[in-house]
């Protein structure tokens, strides 16, 4: 049955449009100062869209980038010059089903999916159906609320990016962070010989995820000794190129795929830049990517979950009223895994 507007779900008839929820929203770029909870309209579901009722939202590094607006690149990404263009935060999201615009083919009213938000710190959030994937069912909501953004992220940089095979040896450089707790487990799923990176308050959680070596990045120094690597991710700490290339194989590939700090205006982007353009002069491969929100990696991503390979390291819980405290926690780089919100009980 298709509502007036098109839409088909449990609200035909009541008028959705005219439905209200809570939401974190902001009217510009800030800090976590710049958040309010708000009781606002539910979002309207475009043809290609549906209406998922939260159940848990993840927190992960881009949605401050999307709160704060840094580095500017991101606002010429489109998402906004002078202020958000959506107001409501959020991209991990967990939930049901609850609407579908009428062009929707893979989801139906009930089934529970998990993905990439238009602005899932909120109760209601729209999202686009090739941007979703089925909960696994042995996953709970708050699991796959913090997996859709960190896992495909990791998932790609390990096999499509980085060409991991079986029994190489893999460096993780921030492995106790949102990505790095995925590309452990991913890159011992794969058969890799894994070695991670992190913080001293990290380093026995990211052995406990399966890493057989962990260097401490305050007291120790991963490119002082003679181990190298067939591919090194580098995902936090920024180091300078001459000291990923130097614990890399001759053949090796190094995947950098991001790291906080650089200037206001690209936030150092010029790292992979000089990568990319040195990288065909050399026997090495250095490169870099943006991630995909296609389904097809959530998909793939799913099959680790399912099979319990992967599980994912959920560190505090927080209710919608705290996703400033969320942020702030995030920023001061405190949580062992990643924080989640839980919106809705299951
Ligand atoms: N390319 C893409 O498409 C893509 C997609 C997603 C994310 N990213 C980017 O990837 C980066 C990481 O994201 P995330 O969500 O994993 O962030 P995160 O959760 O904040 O994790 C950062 C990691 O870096 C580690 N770290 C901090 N300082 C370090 C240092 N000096 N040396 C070595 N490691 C250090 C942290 O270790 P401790 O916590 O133990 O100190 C932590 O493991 C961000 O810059 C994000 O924007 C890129």
């Amino acid at each position: 049955m298709q509502s007036p507007k098109g839409l088909t779900g449990f609200d035909q008839g009541s008028g959705v449009e005219n439905q209200k929820m809570r939401a974190i929203v902001q009217d510009k770029y800030g800090s976590a100062d710049v958040l309010e909870l708000r009781t606002i309209d539910r979002p309207e579901v475009a043809a290609n869209e549906v209406l998922i009722e939260v159940h848990a939202a993840g927190v992960d590094r881009g949605v401050w980038h999307l709160m704060t607006g840094l580095p500017y690149l991101v606002r010429l990404a489109g998402y906004g010059i002078t202020k958000p263009k959506n107001p409501v935060l959020g991209i991990d999201v967990a939930g049901r089903v609850v609407a579908i615009g009428p062009d929707v083919k893979r989801f139906g009213p009930g089934d529970e999916v998990f993905g990439f938000g238009n602005g899932s710190f909120a109760e209601y959030v729209t999202a686009d159906e090739t941007k979703l994937a089925k909960k696994p069912a042995n996953s709970t909501f708050e699991q796959a609320a913090v997996s859709a953004v960190s896992g495909t992220t990791a998932l790609e940089a390990l096999t499509d990016v980085g060409r991991l095979a079986e029994d190489e040896r893999v460096l993780i450089i921030g492995a106790s962070g949102g990505v790095g707790t995925y590309a452990v487990q991913l890159a011992k799923a794969l058969g890799a010989h894994v070695t991670g990176v992190s913080g001293p308050a990290m380093t026995d959680m990211v052995r406990s995820i399966g890493a057989d070596h962990v260097f401490d990045y305050t007291s120790e120094d991963f490119a002082d000794g003679e181990s190298k690597y067939d591919l090194v991710l580098d995902i936090g700490g920024r180091n300078s190129l001459s000291r990923l290339r130097g614990v890399l194989r001759s053949h090796g590939t190094l995947v950098i795929v991001g790291g906080e700090g650089g200037n206001r205006l690209t936030g150092g982007v010029g790292r992979q830049v000089r990568a990319m353009m040195l990288s065909p002069f050399i026997g090495q491969r250095l490169t870099t990517f943006i991630s995909s929100e296609h389904h097809t990696n959530i998909e793939r991503l799913a099959e680790f979950l399912r099979s319990g390979a992967v599980v994912p390291a959920i560190g505090r819980r927080f209710d919608l009223a705290e996703v400033p405290s969320a942020i702030r926690l995030l920023e001061a780089g405190g949580s062992r895994g990643k924080s989640v919100v839980v919106i809705r009980e299951a």
